[in-house]
């Protein structure tokens, strides 16, 4: 693109403020600049126009029946023996969603490599895949494995994985793919720059993960390998349990096209998002749409009836994906920390959120899926989320239940 170029599309879009240090940039700036100009996808216009509704309204929810504890001992040895055979046969891959930044960890660098070790090194990537291991121990096949990364950490990802052999994978049955970048923009909308040459992008959320797969050309390597569903998760639980057999099975004999690890929530306002219906298809609510009568309503049982905290741990029909490959999936806008070059000309991250981000995210496909199964674990065994360096959902949180789950750390 020429600058002549760039200087009218960017005076149409009202976004002249990205060409106020073209003139001081060298050549290799200047193209730099001009190319992230070109490649702006212009989407988060129409989403800032048209912000989503989050306030709930219109929507008819009520509590969904899952599978709960008491409910998947009785049936364990049953949903195991289904689970151990779909794996076994290959119809099972894991997608580990690793394309976040991890802003409020504070690290630099992909989240699964932070050390979460005290005396030795134990990093989350290999913890989750220490998790793995058992299970393709035990069904005697590695479960296809795939990751998703972003521009920000693709690199660091990738050459981390190798440099700790793949994690008993071998080279290229571990497969690594891109998610998309979303500008970032400040309060009026103006798009930031990161550096006097650079665009502010981040990964446009979670929620996009298939059609990257899709663009990666790796939809046709999972059917080529006969997968049907697949396991979709959070490289923040370093207590992930991937490709759980009785999960997998559970899910498998229940009939629906999505299954969905969740813990019951310790207090009614605990910040999760909880599985509900909405009307015929399922959906998450997210713990600020619930109100006060919602979050404290009990079921006959006396357990409150919307207690199912989602805990990004998913298994996905394939077949189901396709189906809804098309569908448009709603952008979030959050408030973030964007790093950008200040008036001084330095490039500085911020102390408090300075503006906003567009996101898709992973819990809206669940109403795309059409029907869905709650299938509770047990929360000190499964879910320990590290968001955080202190205190909720931190570093220490996770540490402690690591170690009540005998790691050695
Ligand atoms: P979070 O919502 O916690 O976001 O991600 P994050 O970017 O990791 O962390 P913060 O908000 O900046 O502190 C939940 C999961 O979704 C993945 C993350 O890597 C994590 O596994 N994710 C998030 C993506 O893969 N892509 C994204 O664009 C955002």
């Amino acid at each position: 693109m020429t600058y002549e170029r760039a200087k009218q599309l960017l005076e149409e879009k009202g976004q002249t403020q990205l060409l106020r240090y073209y003139d001081e940039l060298d050549e290799v700036g200047k193209n730099n600049l001009l190319a992230g100009i070109e490649n702006i996808v212009w989407d988060f216009e129409k989403d800032l126009a048209n912000p989503l509704d989050l306030s709930g309204k219109g929507r008819d929810i009520r509590p969904i029946d899952g599978l709960k504890i008491p409910a998947i001992e009785a049936r364990k040895a049953e949903f195991e023996s289904v689970g151990v055979k779909a794996i076994k046969e290959n119809k099972v891959a894991a997608v580990l969603l690793a394309g976040g930044m991890g802003t409020r960890l504070g690290v630099d660098g992909p989240k699964g490599a932070y050390d979460i070790g005290i005396t030795k090194p134990l990093y989350i990537f290999e913890q989750q895949m220490k998790n793995l291991a058992e299970v393709n121990e035990k069904c005697g096949v590695k479960v296809p494995m795939y990751v998703m990364t972003s521009d920000k950490n693709h690199e660091q990802t990738v050459a981390f994985w190798k440099e700790h052999g793949y994690f008993g994978y071998d080279e290229g049955e571990v497969k690594f793919f891109k998610q998309d970048m979303a500008p970032a923009v400040d309060y009026d909308g103006k798009i930031y720059l990161e550096r006097k040459d650079t665009i502010a992008l981040s990964p446009n959320g979670n929620g996009g993960w298939f059609a990257s797969m899709q663009r990666a050309g790796l939809v046709d390597d999972l059917k080529k390998k006969g997968v049907e569903w697949l396991n979709i998760y959070a490289v923040d639980n370093v207590l992930q349990r991937i490709a759980d057999p009785v999960f997998v099975g559970a899910t498998i004999e229940s009939g629906v096209n999505c299954g969905a690890k969740v813990v019951c929530k310790n207090n009614p306002y605990e910040k999760v998002g909880v599985l509900c219906m909405d009307g015929d298809k399922p959906d998450i609510i997210e713990y600020y749409e619930l109100t006060d009568e919602m979050a404290n309503q009990k079921d006959e049982n006396g357990d409150y009836a919307y207690c199912f905290g989602a805990i990004m741990n998913y298994l996905f029909r394939l077949s189901r994906l396709e189906e809804i490959a098309d569908a448009k999936i709603p952008v979030h806008i959050v408030e973030k920390k964007i790093e950008r070059v200040c008036e001084d000309g330095v490039t500085r991250k911020p102390e408090k959120e300075n503006g906003k981000k567009f996101e898709t995210l992973v819990v809206d496909l669940i109403k795309l899926m059409g029907s869905a199964l709650p299938f509770e674990v047990v929360r000190e065994k499964e879910f320990a989320p590290i968001k955080n360096k202190t205190g909720v959902d931190s570093v220490e949180s996770a540490r402690e239940l690591l170690k009540q789950n005998g790691v050695e750390l």
